[in-house]
């Protein structure tokens, strides 16, 4: 069982929030998708021959691709790699990219499950977050979607802008739910540095993002989506009816998975890796036959935090029994002494030998998690 991610680094406009690895300049795709190509069959043994279960383009804007591209690239993952009958394509979209030709291309191509940016369903937030589609785009593509056959698509919402109170919040998350989309993520606004958000923040133009009106955004989003059958199956994406995504679940249940394309991160249960994140070097690399990466083997220490971390963020939770035959007598103990404090507090639960969080636990999931690492 593996999957494969594959970066698709250009967009046509800059979100100001968003610190992923893209270029707006459109003239290297066609020279990306044969480094691509290329690079799928050069990493064909990466994950030693797994079956592939997960396809998934993201960015970037996979979108911006050509019919031609994506086959071309879906035609590669298919030649060099088994892939499992009913394995899960995902795809990135932008709602000004998903007109009706597209989304009947998009399923012709054998894509079954579509992850559109929609981030606000407010004109003047979108305006500020550069986005380069509007609220009707937003919905109008969802319905279209649905009309082609697309009984699996996702939306990815932002929540804890300054353009945000609680009622317009629940108004974002209202429309979600009125698309009757199989699946929701929704994020936390972060300031990262190197966007222009957080240029902004530096300068002091721009607040710092409110924590509690972020932990209140949260609350709601978790009680709302539970009200409406979504499980929270990690802390910020939600799925009914056990549409979870295969493709993300594969990276916090530690799988390994192949990451294609500048930036792309691969994991092979031991070792993570990292394409390099610039476009012409990562083309020129490719061109001469070598993958430019970097690569950490991960200490039995970095192994045990990183389930940790990925773990307790998940409905499926830490395992005393899996710590205990993974990792060893210390590390169990050293949990179960740890873990007491949340317990009792009512952060975490313990069913059988699984830990998870409670809702008021997940308020704290990264502080949690950090406090019980064990040092290198
Ligand atoms: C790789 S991006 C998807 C790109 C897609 N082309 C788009 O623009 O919608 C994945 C998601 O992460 C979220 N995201 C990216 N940067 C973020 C930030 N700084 N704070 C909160 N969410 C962010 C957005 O919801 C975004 O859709």
């Amino acid at each position: 069982m593996s999957g494969i991610y594959i970066h698709i680094p250009f967009c046509r406009k800059a979100c100001i929030y968003c610190d992923f690895h893209f270029s707006t300049q459109l003239e290297y795709k066609e020279k990306m998708v044969q480094a691509i190509c290329k690079e799928i069959e050069l990493q064909k043994d990466y994950a030693g021959g797994e079956a592939v279960e997960s396809i998934y383009f993201g960015g970037g804007t996979p979108s911006v691709l050509s019919n031609e591209e994506l086959n071309a690239i879906l035609n590669s993952v298919t030649k060099d790699h088994i892939v499992s009958e009913k394995v899960e394509i995902t795809l990135e979209a932008n709602p000004d990219d998903l007109t009706e030709e597209r989304i009947k291309e998009f399923k012709q191509a054998g894509i079954n499950r579509l992850s559109i940016g929609i981030q606000s369903f407010d004109e003047e937030e979108l305006k500020w977050m550069n986005r380069s589609h509007t609220v009707d785009q937003s919905v109008a593509c969802v319905k279209a979607a649905q009309n082609k056959g697309f009984d699996n698509i996702t939306i990815d919402l932002i929540y804890g802008s300054k353009f945000q109170d609680i009622n317009k919040w629940k108004n974002n998350l209202q429309k979600a739910f009125d698309l009757n989309v199989q699946h929701i993520s929704a994020y936390n606004l972060t300031i990262e540095s190197k966007t222009v958000l957080g240029n902004w923040f530096g300068k002091g133009i721009e607040p710092a993002v409110n924590d509690e009106f972020s932990q209140q955004c949260f609350e709601w989003l978790m009680e709302e989506t539970e009200r409406k059958g979504f499980i929270q199956y990690e802390i910020s994406n939600f799925g009914t009816n056990h549409h979870f995504a295969v493709h993300n679940s594969n990276y916090w249940k530690g799988n390994k998975y192949i990451g294609i394309g500048p930036s792309a991160h691969s994991y092979d249960g031991k070792n993570r890796q990292w394409n390099i994140a610039n476009n012409p070097q990562y083309i020129k690399s490719i061109e001469s036959g070598i993958v430019p990466f970097e690569k950490e083997e991960l200490s039995i220490n970095d192994q045990y935090n990183e389930y940790l971390l990925t773990r307790l963020r998940t409905m499926w939770g830490v395992d005393l029994n899996y710590i205990e035959k993974q990792f060893g007598e210390k590390y169990l103990n050293s949990f179960l002494e740890n873990t007491k404090e949340y317990i009792s507090n009512g952060e975490m639960v313990k069913n059988n030998s699984v830990y998870t969080l409670t809702k008021k636990g997940k308020l704290l999931a990264d502080r949690i998690s950090s406090e019980l690492f064990e040092e290198n």
